[in-house]
C-alpha cells in the first residue's frame, strides 16, 4: 500500500487496562477525522474481529469528553489471543486468526491501530506478518515495554502509589510501625522504584534485585536505633528473596498468564519476626490501574494516537509508536515483542536511591 491509501482505520484496546487508553482512542479518532479518515472501534480487543457485530463507527462526537476517563470505551480482555483462543468447554484453543483477517476485510478496514501491552503487541506483530497493515501503541502501567522511555498509564499508577505511601507515612509514624506497600509491575520494578523514591520509602524491593530479608531487617533495626521509629517498605509484586521464587496468587492457565501477588504479606510476617516491630501491609492492586490519567499520561497518549495515524497515512506499517525523549518515533514491532524492559543494574535510579539511604534489599558489593 502506498502513502495516502489508508481511508478506514480499525482501533482496539487489548490486555489489562491502563489510564490513558481513552486518550489514545480520542486522539486517533480526532486526528483521523481531521484528515478525512474513518475510524471503526473494535470491542474487547481482538474479539471485535472474531465475533460479528462487535464493532462500531467512532466519530469525534463519540469521543468527546473521554480524555480524562480511565478504562477504555472499547472494552478489553487479556484472554483473547486469536492465534490460540481459549475454549472453556473443551479446555483447548482454536486459531481464529483467519477469521479476524476475513472480518478485517468484511469491515472494509485498511489498517489497524492496536493499543496494548507486550501480549497484545505480539499479536499485532503476527497480523502484520500476515499482511495486515498495523501500527502498535504501547500501554501498560508496568512501563516494561522495550524501545520506549515511557508507556502511558505508568505515571498515573506511580502518582497513585506515591499518594498511598504519603498516607501510610503518617499512620506508620503515629503508631511506630513498619508499613509494607505491595505495588504492581509484574517482572519489572519501575512502579516500586519510582513511587518508593517519590514517597521517601526506606526500603524498595524490586524483581531485578533478589532481596535478603535479614539485611532488610538489619536496615530497619538500624533506623530504629538512630530514632526513626517507623519505616516504609515498598515491595514490587514480582520481587523475590535471594534463591527464592516469586509469590504467585494463581498459576497460568489456558489463555492467561500467572497472577502475581502476596509478597507483601510474606515480607510483613518475616520483618515482624526479625525486627520485633509491629508490621502491617497493604496491597494497592487494581487501584493503580483506575482513575483519571495524569496530565503527563494524557499528553503522552494523545501524542501516541496522533503519531499512529501519521504512520498509517505514510503507509509505515508494522511499527510501534514510542517515546524517545523528546521525540515520538516509530520503532519496528519486531524489535519490541518478546522482550521486557527491566530496571538495568546501572540505572541511576538505583544509585540515587542508595545515595539517599534507601535499602534495595541487598547490600551492593
Ligand atoms: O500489566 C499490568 C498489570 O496490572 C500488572 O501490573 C499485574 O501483574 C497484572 O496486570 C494484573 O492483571 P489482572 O488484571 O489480569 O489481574
Amino acid at each position: 500500500m502506498n502513502a495516502g491509501t489508508v481511508k478506514r482505520i480499525g482501533e482496539l484496546t487489548g490486555g489489562g487496562d491502563a489510564p490513558g487508553l481513552n486518550a489514545v482512542i480520542r486522539a486517533v479518532v480526532k486526528t483521523a477525522a481531521n484528515h478525512g479518515l474513518e475510524c471503526i472501534g473494535l470491542e474487547d480487543s481482538f474479539d471485535g474481529l472474531i465475533e460479528p457485530d462487535r464493532s462500531r463507527p467512532l466519530t469525534p462526537r463519540d469521543v468527546t469528553g473521554i480524555l480524562r476517563l480511565g478504562g477504555t470505551i472499547l472494552g478489553t480482555t487479556n484472554r483473547g489471543n486469536p492465534f490460540a483462543y481459549p475454549i472453556s468447554t473443551s479446555g483447548g484453543t482454536v486459531d481464529y486468526s483467519s477469521r479476524c483477517i476475513e472480518m478485517f476485510h468484511q469491515l472494509k478496514l485498511d489498517a489497524l491501530v492496536v493499543i496494548g501491552g507486550d501480549g497484545t503487541l505480539a499479536i499485532a506483530h503476527e497480523f502484520s506478518k500476515r499482511g495486515i497493515p498495523v501500527v502498535g501503541v504501547p500501554k501498560t502501567i508496568d512501563n516494561d515495554i522495550c524501545e520506549t522511555v515511557n508507556t502511558f498509564g505508568f505515571d498515573t499508577a506511580v502518582s497513585f502509589a506515591t499518594d498511598a505511601i504519603d498516607r501510610l507515612h503518617t499512620t506508620a509514624e503515629a503508631h511506630h510501625r513498619i508499613m509494607i506497600v505491595e505495588v504492581m509491575g509484574r517482572y519489572a520494578g519501575w512502579i516500586a522504584l519510582h513511587s518508593g523514591l517519590a514517597g521517601g520509602a526506606d526500603v524498595i524491593l524490586i524483581p531485578e534485585i533478589p532481596f535478603d530479608i535479614e539485611q532488610v531487617a538489619g536496615h530497619l533495626i538500624a533506623r530504629e536505633r538512630w530514632g526513626a521509629r517507623f519505616s516504609i517498605v515498598v515491595v514490587a509484586e514480582g520481587a523475590a528473596r535471594v534463591g527464592g521464587a516469586r509469590s504467585v496468587m494463581k498459576e497460568a492457565e489456558l489463555g492467561t498468564v500467572e497472577r502475581l501477588g502476596g509478597i507483601g504479606a510474606i515480607v510483613a510476617a518475616d520483618l515482624e519476626k526479625l525486627t520485633a516491630k509491629e508490621t502491617r501491609y497493604v496491597v494497592l492492586g487494581h487501584l493503580q490501574r483506575g482513575g483519571s490519567p495524569t496530565a503527563f499520561d494524557r499528553v503522552l497518549a494523545t501524542r501516541f494516537g496522533h503519531k499512529a495515524v501519521e504512520l498509517l497515512m505514510e503507509a509505515n506499517f508494522g511499527q510501534m509508536v514510542a517515546l524517545k525523549s523528546p521525540y515520538i518515533v516509530a520503532v519496528p514491532l519486531e524489535t519490541v515483542v518478546g522482550r521486557t524492559r527491566n530496571v538495568p543494574p546501572d540505572s541511576d535510579l538505583l544509585s540515587t536511591a542508595r545515595s539517599v539511604g534507601i535499602h534495595l534489599g541487598s547490600d551492593p558489593n
